[in-house]
């Protein structure tokens, strides 16, 4: 696979965040180019995760701004940056535990189906096709993470290391 590092893809310029007297983030900038691997170290409290939180759109900083792909923002919502293709994924698994793989997979796909409660509700024509399509979606992303023997397990029942490939999975399809 071609890893050539591309052109800044999202910029940090600036950002400053504070919770009252706890400045987490002071004049922050850095830059992320496309398939470029970038990772944030620091000391506990240092706000590598007040940073991430940021460009999820989860915190909104009082200086500062980011730029994806082109966009100046000042605040983001975090579904607005899932929509955009930022994915997010937190320490702990946060899978829904009474669901299977496939169905906690699939949420992953609900922000990009765009039939509203009725069609989804009758489950005819235009949102049994979309229901479909992404059903398949999920199925390439089952095989690729060679999970299929797990599809219909609930996750409470699987290993921590499974749980973590449902994870993968659901954000590869999309959710947060
Ligand atoms: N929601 C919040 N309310 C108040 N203070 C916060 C909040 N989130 C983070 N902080 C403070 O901001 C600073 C940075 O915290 P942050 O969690 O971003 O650090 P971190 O680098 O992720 O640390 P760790 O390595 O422990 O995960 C700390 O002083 C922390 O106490
Ligand atoms: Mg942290």
């Amino acid at each position: 696979m071609e890893k050539k590092i591309g052109e800044v893809l999202l910029s940090v310029d600036h950002i400053s965040l504070a919770f009252g007297g706890v400045k987490a983030l002071t004049d922050i900038c850095f830059g992320i180019r496309e398939k470029e691997v970038f990772a944030i170290i620091g000391p506990n409290g240092a706000g590598k995760t007040s940073m991430l939180n940021v460009i999820n759109g989860f915190y909104h900083p009082q200086e500062g701004e980011i730029t994806y792909k082109g966009i100046h923002r000042k605040q983001m919502k975090s579904h607005d940056a899932a929509v955009q293709g930022i994915a997010r994924t937190f320490q702990n698994v946060a899978l829904f535990k009474g669901m299977s793989t496939l169905d906690n997979i699939m949420t992953g796909r609900i922000i990009h189906m765009k039939r509203n409660l009725f069609w989804q509700s009758l489950y005819l024509g235009p949102a049994r096709k979309e229901e479909m399509e992404n059903r398949e979606y999920v199925e390439d992303i089952i095989d690729f993470l060679e999970i299929q023997h797990i599809r219909k397990t609930p996750v409470s029942r699987l290993p921590y290391g499974l749980k973590k490939a449902c994870r993968v999975g659901t954000r590869a399809c999309g959710r947060a």
